[in-house]
């Protein structure tokens, strides 16, 4: 939660909307309940990122996230969280294909985890989608720019607004999800005065993820900054903690411990025997 707004219950999504302009919105990605129940004092907003499929799954993209893994993982966060407003991801094939599919799926996501709100990825093409969406009692959070989606369409995981093309299409693209009634949209992979022009161009929060301080708040992988996740770290990631290391540590000290009987001692044990007898605990 920002320095600005303490409160008691859930950040609303009419409250995120109005923070375009203000202080920045901080949002990190959730994925469990203990993580959520740490995180969520900090953050406005806790996103359940289908970018868990590859930094908890272990899969190479996020296009084989299913959207019963986005309930799991979206109740979970709900069930560890108090404050912040919960989001979670539409995953990829569950809202392309027609804007009844992404009703249907969204309906069923917001009904099962109680959540606030959807994100999905898509600028102009999903505009029609998202009008439909939001007319329909379902908030959307957009995502425009780098689309991890699109990966086989982007060719990789590559930064947008570099050359006149992309620069030209992710300002539409804004514009249009904003128009849409999008009611904030994240700007993944996009160059700095791009993401500025957008920020300026659209009355909704922008929330950036490399797309520079332009933005109307930010967003990370929380396994990221935390170095959980190192098989590769994108240029945008400030790591805060090496908490991947300190897991080593921890289980080569306790697999040494087990090896040589150091652990458990008898304060880790119950009804030791002493003098041929069962001890109370
Ligand atoms: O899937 C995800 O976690 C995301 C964020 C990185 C914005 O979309």
């Amino acid at each position: 939660m920002s320095a600005t707004s303490k409160k008691m219950g859930r950040t609303s999504v009419p409250e995120l909307r109005a923070r375009k302009g203000k202080d920045p919105i901080v949002c990190l990605t959730a994925y469990t309940a203990p993580m959520a129940q740490r995180l969520d004092e900090h953050c406005d907003l806790l996103l359940v990122g289908d970018s868990l499929g590859m930094v908890v799954y272990g899969m190479e993209s996020t296009l084989a996230v299913t959207v019963d893994m986005m309930v799991n993982h979206g109740k979970a966060v709900m069930r560890g969280s108090k404050n912040a407003c919960v989001v979670v991801d539409l995953p990829f094939g569950s809202y392309q294909e027609s804007k009844e599919q992404a009703f249907r799926t969204a309906s069923h996501i917001l009904a099962e985890t109680g959540c606030a709100a959807v994100k999905l990825e898509g600028g102009a093409e999903l505009a029609e989608t998202i009008e439909f969406l939001t007319m329909r009692g379902v908030p959307v959070m957009a995502h425009i720019g780098l689309m991890p989606q699109q990966v086989n369409t982007m060719g990789g995981f590559k930064s947008q607004g570099r050359d006149e093309e992309t620069a030209r299409k992710t300002l539409a693209d804004a514009k249009a999800v904003a128009k849409a009634g999008a009611f904030s949209v994240v700007v993944e992979g996009t160059v700095e005065p791009v993401a500025r022009q957008i920020t300026e161009a659209i009355d909704i929060p922008t929330i950036g993820i490399g797309a520079s301080v332009a933005c109307d708040g930010q967003v990370l992988v929380t396994e990221d900054i935390l170095g959980l996740f190192s098989d590769f770290t994108p240029k945008f990631v400030k790591r805060y903690a090496n908490l991947g290391d300190a897991v080593s540590e921890a289980a080569g000290q306790y697999a040494d411990e087990v090896r040589t009987r150091q652990f458990p001692t008898d304060e880790h044990c119950f009804g030791l025997a002493k003098k041929g007898k069962l001890r109370a605990v």
